[in-house]
Order: structure tokens, then sequence, then C-alpha cells
């Protein structure tokens, strides 16, 4: 028996969670892993890296926890010392579920992964709030300024070398395995010193080559006494980074070819290659001329730290950064002097940022025939300081256009592609207007406007005759190869495609980007054959490719200008929606959407990841298979599954792949020998790719899931961690399921939020928490009595949801969040089953998971499901604005009710896009008087209509209403008001039901007697 992982007993996820909505907004800081490459669903850094840990290391309270790291703890994370820096919080509001926080061994070690710097917690305490990045304090492991932070990572490594060898060793002390650990970690720096400080390591002699496996060597020792993890479903490789910078063994696996190049690019090459070097002057100069000369300068001038020259050396804080940044701008300057002509600069010189193009339909009205730009609008800025349009000047069918400042009033020409002729008034519908683009030979359109950078920011003008003239040059096919690669047009629930006629990859870009493209990748090509062929050659060739990606995602016609003025890639929803006007981007420019910035991000990137001395590895193959690993070999299995249905990983990364064959798929012949990325083995639940049903593509994915967790099972010592972010029943019956039928149960589930600051905005819907679940093999016994395995559940629900509620859980999401502890009441039997012997099902199980986490929130509110529903989004939603999919879910997660019928029923009012519950008068305002009297109509109704007559001070009506249908002083009817007192913002409904609740008494009395011929000073209580 060994003791329980600190995952199974605890984590703190409040700071986990504030951390981790930060880092969603880091995604546009310099050196952030997805600024190197899109990849869908990426998880937060923060709550890899305190998953990944807390996996491994155990509790220290528990009973069976090594003496050794109980003493690590009590010597490294400073208990009794002077700078107490991981002491346990004082009584602050956010913690109250936790309070008191006891200085022990545990809450130390949760410190250690993130606690709250001191004047955050000041601020709590004066209700103030603290900007993101002080939130939590600067010795947080989590905390995203320390990723590089030597002290805090040695002591996090630390902890888990004398966790990980006490268990092997368990009469080993904590200061010999802390000497132990000294010297394996000093052997590993001292090497690299040796390497990195010669002069010309480049050069393969003996001597350099000695001092490479010199340090191979001193990583391989350490790391043999290190925790292995694995994560069978990598992606973008953030849980794979997370564990190697931990100093774990590292393992990544992921079906698809980008996302493999991707992870090698996060978390391989940078710890491998991205380090520093010692040039001789000659021989820097031999290989990089003066463009490299002036690159090293520009760095030196600019960063200065780590790039220096002497009389004889050039030394370079990062060899990887600087060939790639310095190919990549042979590669782009030599491309721009074949294609830079389509560019023209302006009369002062200034490139264009971007051009503003709209596609054209022809009107139908075969007297007309207008040939119509499909504006949808007309602004080309639109912000409250700023707002630019092109204005219409139209002559007979012909239509120009001038920029004007001001507000626009125009109608729009084209709704969800219908098109009305601003010439003759025709409508156009959308299938003439399909039709008509099919035919086109260029449905890439005209171009409208030109975008330039100014001091004052961005300007727009109409283009002039030049770029006129080279936006209609025509390429011969030759020079443009168009790629033919399918688009999976067929499907439009799991991945939208444009429809119009895009059907091929390919035709996403018009005829000048994919001649400007191809120019690219034809001097890629040339540069890729001057390096070296070898694996540092080829680290540095993907960069390169993933620059050609980064630019083909900004320069195709399906991105967006936004509102900030800046470019937005294809797919910025996961699918390629239909786009009729979008900006292209000029490659040239040196601003948003350029190459120059593309490749900015890149080395920013591998400029912070290469001080990290371990490398992840990385296997590109469907997961499950078994002999992968041997039985046990792997100590820690951590992983973020596909969410179901939710994101089609292989088709979104197809527009990807076409290119990535182009430029790297020599080097990498295995990994790109399919056509498109390979789909079948996909474990996800899309029809399109499983014989075109929900059922196949269901059984699909919940068998795919099963052998994968299966084979994890068997190669796992110790923990599987899993995290998983899909609201609704159905996955996560999956996913349960799955777990239990690969013999696991589980131990621990934390819900941490991921997207948006939990508990501190009130009226907005909270969305995207994910929940971690820790599970181990169990062995499944006996039989479960439903009755007693019910009763369990339930109060273990409610336990959790009271619990989360209280730490600012809120949203759909905490309903799902109990899940995992409903599951490991029901997994410890092989089954469990009613009175009448069936058996019950784990669908059946989450079900009655989720009621009973509704019935939590709901604090006894009884009634019919409209009640029930609209005091459910109260509590979750509150009475803002929630979007669509807030509201999909909530229903999905909810209530057996169905957004359009809560619409109908006036309850949810909504556009289609943004929806807020109905207050009094939205629901009852149109409805007859009656309802809302009757004992039949809804609880909701009723004390709505009640609140209504208050206010209009009606008191005849509602003194009939009470008598009919309030009467009893504990009925529902009291208990809804109660209720919505809580939770009402303060506003008119608050104010109608805080009056009725003060004068209950008086008016059930009053509702007894006669009514009254002459109705008084209504609502006169004094009387
Ligand atoms: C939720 S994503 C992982 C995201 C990752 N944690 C990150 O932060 O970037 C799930 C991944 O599973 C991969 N996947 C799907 N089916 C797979 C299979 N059969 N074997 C291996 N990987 C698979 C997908 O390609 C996708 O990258
Ligand atoms: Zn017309």
């Amino acid at each position: 028996m060994k003791a329980k992982k600190l995952i199974e007993v605890a984590l703190p996820i409040k700071e986990i969670s504030l951390e981790s909505v930060r880092d969603k907004s880091l995604c546009h800081s310099k050196g952030h892993m997805s600024t190197l490459h899109v990849w869908w669903a990426r998880r937060p850094l923060p709550t890899c890296r305190a998953v990944v840990f807390a996996s491994i290391v155990p509790d220290p309270l528990d009973e069976l926890c090594p003496v050794a790291f109980g003493e690590a703890i009590d010597d490294l994370l400073n208990k009794g010392k002077a700078k107490a820096i991981y002491k346990p919080y004082a009584d602050i509001p956010y913690t109250a579920v936790l309070d008191p926080v006891e200085d022990n061994r545990r809450n130390r070690l949760l410190a250690f992964i993130g606690q709250f710097s001191d004047k955050c917690q000041q601020n709590m305490l004066a209700g103030k709030a603290t900007s993101p990045k002080e939130l939590l304090s600067d010795y947080s492991l989590i905390k995203w300024e320390c990723k590089n932070n030597p002290e805090i990572l040695a002591t996090a490594r630390k902890l888990i070398w004398v966790a990980y060898n006490a268990e092997q060793e368990p009469s080993k002390s904590y200061d010999a395995l802390s000497a132990e650990f000294d010297v394996a970690y000093k052997a590993i720096s001292d090497a690299e010193k040796a390497l990195y400080g010669t002069v010309d390591r480049h050069i393969e002699c003996d001597a350099n080559w000695d001092l490479e496996i010199a340090l191979k060597m001193a990583i391989e020792n350490f790391q043999n006494r290190m925790p292995s993890v694995f994560d069978p479903f990598a992606g973008g490789g953030a849980i794979p980074l997370e564990a190697a910078r931990l100093g774990c063994r590292s393992y990544g696996n992921d079906i698809n070819p980008v996302a493999h190049i991707i992870e090698k690019g996060s978390a391989e090459f940078p710890q491998k290659y991205g380090k520093p070097i010692v040039y001789s002057k000659a021989e820097f100069e031999r290989i990089y001329g003066d463009d490299g000369i002036k690159l090293f300068q520009e760095k030196n001038a600019n960063d200065g730290i780590g790039w220096r020259i002497d009389t004889k050396n050039y030394y370079l804080k990062n060899r990887l950064s600087f060939d790639v940044e310095y190919y990549a701008k042979k590669i782009l300057k030599e491309t721009e002097a074949d294609v830079g002509y389509l560019y023209p600069a302006d009369e002062q010189g200034r490139k264009p940022v971007a051009y503003y193009w709209a596609r054209t339909a022809k009107c139908s009205n075969p007297s007309c025939g207008a040939e119509v730009p499909l504006l949808r609008g007309f602004y080309l800025c639109n912000r409250d300081k700023k707002k630019i349009y092109l204005n219409p000047v139209i002559t007979g069918n012909d239509i120009q256009f001038e920029i004007k400042e001001g507000t626009c009033k125009l109608k729009e020409w084209n709704r969800r592609g219908v098109l009305t002729c601003p010439c003759c008034g025709s409508v156009t519908s959308v299938d003439e207007v399909k039709a008509d683009m099919k035919k086109q030979q260029n449905p890439y359109g005209r171009m409208l406007a030109v975008i330039s950078d100014s001091k004052d920011g961005k300007e727009y003008r109409i283009p002039n005759e030049q770029e006129l003239r080279v936006s209609r040059q025509s390429f011969s096919s030759e020079d443009i190869q168009r790629p033919s690669d399918r688009m999976p047009i067929e499907n439009v629930r799991n991945f939208n495609t444009p429809g119009f006629g895009f059907s091929n990859w390919g035709d996403l870009f018009s005829d000048r980007q994919l001649y400007v493209m191809n120019n690219l990748v034809r001097h890629f090509q040339q540069v890729k054959e001057s390096v070296a062929n070898n694996e540092y050659g080829h680290s540095l060739v993907v960069y390169l490719a993933l620059l050609i990606d980064r630019i083909a995602a900004f320069s195709n016609s399906f991105c967006v200008w936004d509102s900030r003025e800046i470019i937005q890639r294809i797919m910025g929803r996961q699918a390629v929606a239909m786009v009729f006007d979008y900006p292209e981007s000029n490659p040239f420019s040196g601003s948003t959407g350029s190459a120059e910035n593309h490749l900015e991000w890149i080395v920013n990137f591998l400029e912070t990841e290469g001080f990290c001395p371990f490398s992840a590895s990385f296997h590109n193959s469907s997961s499950g298979e078994k002999r992968q690993y041997e039985a046990k070999s792997i100590d820690v299995t951590v992983t973020d599954p596909p969410y179901y249905d939710a994101i089609a990983y292989a088709d979104c990364s197809d527009f990807f792949y076409i290119w990535l064959k182009r430029t790297i798929g020599d080097l990498y012949p295995l990994n790109f020998a399919t056509p498109q990325t390979p789909k079948m083995e996909e474990c996800t639940a899309l029809k399109h790719h499983q014989g075109g049903t929900d059922e196949k593509a269901k059984i699909h994915f919940e068998n795919k899931l099963t052998q994968i967790f299966d084979a994890i099972e068997l190669q796992t010592g110790d923990i599987v961690s899993i995290m998983f972010a899909h609201q609704s029943t159905e996955a996560w019956t999956t996913l349960c399921n799955s777990i239990l039928a690969a013999r696991m149960n589980i131990t621990g589930s934390w819900a941490m939020d991921t997207e948006q600051n939990c508990g501190m905005k009130a009226d907005k819907a909270y969305l995207e928490s994910s929940v971690t679940v820790s599970c181990r093999p169990s062995e499944r016994k006996g039989f479960g009595d439903f009755a007693e395995v019910k009763a369990a559940i339930e109060k273990k629900v409610a336990d959790e949801v009271e619990s989360l509620y209280q730490l600012g859980f809120r949203g759909a999401d905490l309903l799902t969040a109990c899940f995992g502890q409903a599951v490991s009441e029901f997994g410890h039997y092989k089954t469990v089953e009613k009175a009448d012997g069936t058996e019950v099902t784990v669908g059946e199980l989450l079900e009655l998971a989720r009621n009973a986490a509704f019935n939590t929130l709901l604090k006894g509110v009884q009634g019919d499901v409209y009640t029930r529903f609209y005091i459910g989004w109260l509590q979750m939603n509150g009475a803002g604005d929630a979007d669509y999919d807030d509201a999909t879910k909530f229903t999905r997660v909810g209530l057996p009710v169905d957004i359009q019928d809560v619409k109908s029923k006036n309850l949810l009012i909504g556009d289609g896009k943004n929806f807020h519950l109905a207050m009094a008068e939205e629901h009852l305002g149109d409805k007859g008087a009656v309802i809302g009297t009757r004992p039949e109509d809804s609880l909701i109704e009723q004390v709505h209509r009640a609140m209504l007559l208050y206010k209009s001070e009606d008191r005849a009506l509602l003194l009939a209403l009470i008598k009919n249908v309030a009467q009893d002083e504990n009925g529902p009817f009291w208990r809804l008001l109660a209720s919505l007192k809580e939770l009402l913002p303060a506003n008119d409904d608050l104010k109608q039901v805080e009056g009725l609740l003060q004068n209950a008494a008086d008016l059930r009395e009053s509702s007894k007697e006669k009514p009254r011929e002459v109705i008084g000073d209504l609502f006169d209580t004094a009387r």
C-alpha cells in the first residue's frame, strides 16, 4: 500500500482557476506556447503544471506518506523559518469553505503550488479587486512568471525526486535523498556550462561530441530517478511541456501529424536546442555573412543579455532562435524580391498593412445585373471614438465607394447571403447567390479599400490605379498550384465549411495569395537544402514550416478584420465559416498579420522556453497500443481527451496539413504519408467519419476511449488524471463508462475554472470550467443496493455543489462538476441494482447526480419545470446576458426543457445570440391578464402575476390571486418569492418581491375576506 496522491485529497482549485483564467489572456503574451501555432482546446499551463505535480507527490498527511517527503516539505517549504513564504492563509473570504487553514504540511504543499499574494489577500478582505498579475504570490509554482524561476523549479524537482525515490527506498533519509539530488542536478548544469561555453561547439569533432554525450548522460542519470508522465492525447503539448519542466521523463502521443509537429516544436526542440552557443569570429562570419552580423547587432542592441561580442567570439543566447530568425528573414527577403511588387508602397513610401476585399454576386434582376459587393456592413472601423465606413456611390448599375467618417446609417445589402440590390432594390436569394458564386472564375471579389499604418493608428483609403491593376493580375495555374485536397463539405454539424462552392482547402486562398504562398514555399525549399541534414537542422526547418503555416492562416480569404483593427486568422471558431468580406494581409508590411510579426512570436517563444534542460518525447500514432509501454512502466498518466464531438481536430488541422506536407513532408515521411490527416481512428464522436449516424459515432468514441484507457491502466503504475471539459451528460456517461470499463475508479474530482473570472462578475454566465478526475485501478466488488448508493451520492453531490458554489463556481459547469464524485461512489461495486433486480447504468447514475446537484441549487424550490428552470437559471447565470452556448448548455444539463420551449413561454428573451431571463413584465406583459391567476398555471407565472398586480396596485385582483393559489404560508408560492429575494439583482422585480414578502401576512389574511366593493387605500397594511 502506498500513500494517496495529493490530487486525491486536495488541490488549491481557486488559485489554479484564477491563474488559468489569466493564462488564457496571456495567449498573446511574449513566449506563451500558444503563440507558436494554433491548436484547439489547449489546456492552460497552470492547470497542467498543478495537476502533474499533484498527481506525483503524495498527500503529506497520509499515514503512509514516506517520512522523507514530510521532512522535505519542512526543509524546502520554510517551516519555522524567518522567511516563511508558504505560510497558510489567515482568514480570508475566498477560502471561507476551507477555513480555518491550519499550518500543516499539506497546506504548505498546496501553498507551494499556488497561493494568493499578501496584497491579494488584503484586497480580498477589503473587498477590492487585484490585477491578474498580482493575484498569486511570486513563489507560486504555477504562476506564469515562475516558469523559468530556477529556485522554484529546483524546489519542485527536489520534492518530486524525494517523493519518488522515498517510495522506492523507504529506508533512505531525506538528507541522503536530498544530497543525491544535489549531485545529480548539479551534474547537469556543470555539463551544460562545459558544452555551451565551448567555442565552435557546432563543429563535429570528438571533443565536442564528448561534451554532448556528457550532457545527455547527466540528464539521463537524473531523469532515471524521476517519475515518468505520459499523455496519450497530447495535442498542442501543454501537459508534456509541464511534466518536462518539472524534470520528469515526459511522453506524449497524438494521432494527428500537425499536433505532432507542434508538440516537437513546443516541448522537444527548444529544450534540446534552444541553447547558448559561442562562435569564433571566423566561423560566425563564414556561416552567416553580413546579414548574420547585422541580425546579431540588432539582437545585441535590443535584447543585450546573452548576446555579446568580444575580440575573438560571438556569444549567442540561443542558437535555435537565432538560426530561425536568420533563415526566416532570408526566405522572406527573397520572396519579397519576387512578389513584393504586388503590394506597392503608397506615395509616402508606406507599405499597406492590408487590403479590404468583398466577394460579389450578380443581381438576379436581368434588367439590372449589377455586380454587387456582398458587404454585410459598411464599417471598416466602428469604435466609439473612430468610425470609418465605405460609402457607396451608385450610378446606374455601377457601384463605387468612397471612404467616410462618422456614423453609417445605410442598410446592409447582404443578410445571411440574401442580397438586396442597392441599384434596383431586387432581392436575390441565397441559392441564386450561391449558384452565381459557384460559376465565378474569381469568387474572391473586389478590392475596396487599402489599410495602412499611420502615427494616429490605422488609415483607410480607396485603392489607387496601380493597386487595382496588380490586384487583377492573373497567374498561370502552374504559378499558383492550387491545392486540391477536399474539405469535409458533406458535414455541417461538427465542422462547418463555407459552402458557396468552396470545396477544397486550396479554394480558401485567392490566386495572388496562393502565388505568394508558393513563392514562400519555393524559397523555403532552397533554404532547407542549405541547412545541415541532421536533427538540429530538421528542428530549425520545422520552425520555418510553422512560420509558413502561420502566414497561411492569415493570408487567405476567410480572415476577419476585427474591431481592434487587427486581422483575425481563419477558423477562429474551429470551423471555416463563410466570410463575404475580408482583409488580405500584406505579408511584408511588418505590421498586423505580417510574416515578420509571425516570426517575432515564434522567436519569442523559443527564447523563453530554452532554459529547461528536459525535453519531452512524442509519438505520432493512435493511442491505445498495449505494447507501446511495458506493464506499469509509466508512473503517472495525465491527459485531456477529446470532448466527444466538440472539436473536429483532424478536419480543422487539414488546413495546415496540406502546407506542412509540402514543406516538411520529406523530413517526416511517415507522419505525412497519407493525403490528409487520419480521421477514422480519431477518438471523437463525429458522425461524418463514422458511418453517418449519431449512434455509430457514439459507439466509436466509447470504444476508442475504452481501448485507450484500457492500455493506460495496464501501463500506468500510479495515478491516471483525466481532464474533461464537456458539459453534456452524454459525453460524461461515455467518459465514465470508459473509465469503469478499463477497470479503474475515480478517486478524486476537481472542478477548475479556466475561461472566466469565477466569482468575480455577478451577471455573466460562467463558462468552460473543466473537471479533472484522478483514477486508479480498482477492483469493483459485489453488488450495491441502489437505495443506499443513491443516498450516498446525493449527499456527496450536495456537499460538492455547496462548496463549489461558495468558491464562486456558477453556470452549467457547476452541475457537471459533481459527476466525478458520483461515479466514485458507484464505481466501488461491480453492479448496482434496483429493488426489482435491474442494473443501474452510468447514464442513470449521472442523471441522478445531476438532479441532486440541481436540487441543491434550487434549495428546495419545488414546482413545475418552468419554475425550476427559472430559479436554476437565475442561480447559475444571473439576470444578465448569457450567450447562446450558455443557454443550450443549460438546457442540456439542467432540465427537460429546450430553448425554443422556454423562449415560447417568454421566460428567456433573446435574439439568437444573446439571452437573458425575462423579468415579470417581459414574461407576462403581453399575455392575457388571467395567466398566473389560476391553480393550473405554472408557479413562476403566478408569482410574476402577483408581482405585476402589486406593482400596479391592483389590490382586488391580487387578493383574488392569493386566495386562489397562495393561501398556504409554507406553500411553494411564498417559498419561490423568498428564493427570488435572494437571487434577483437590485432591480424593479426585486422591489415587488420585497413588497409582497413584507406584506405577506396581511395579504393572506385579507384574501380570506369577502371582496369589498370599494377598494380603499391599496396595500395600506397599517389598516
Ligand atoms: C483535448 S485535445 C488535447 C489538448 C492538449 N491537452 C493541449 O493542451 O493542447 C485532444 C487531442 O487528442 C487527439 N486524439 C484524438 N484521437 C486520438 C487517438 N486515437 N490517439 C491519440 N490522440 C488522439 C486529438 O488529435 C487532440 O489533439
Ligand atoms: Zn439590381
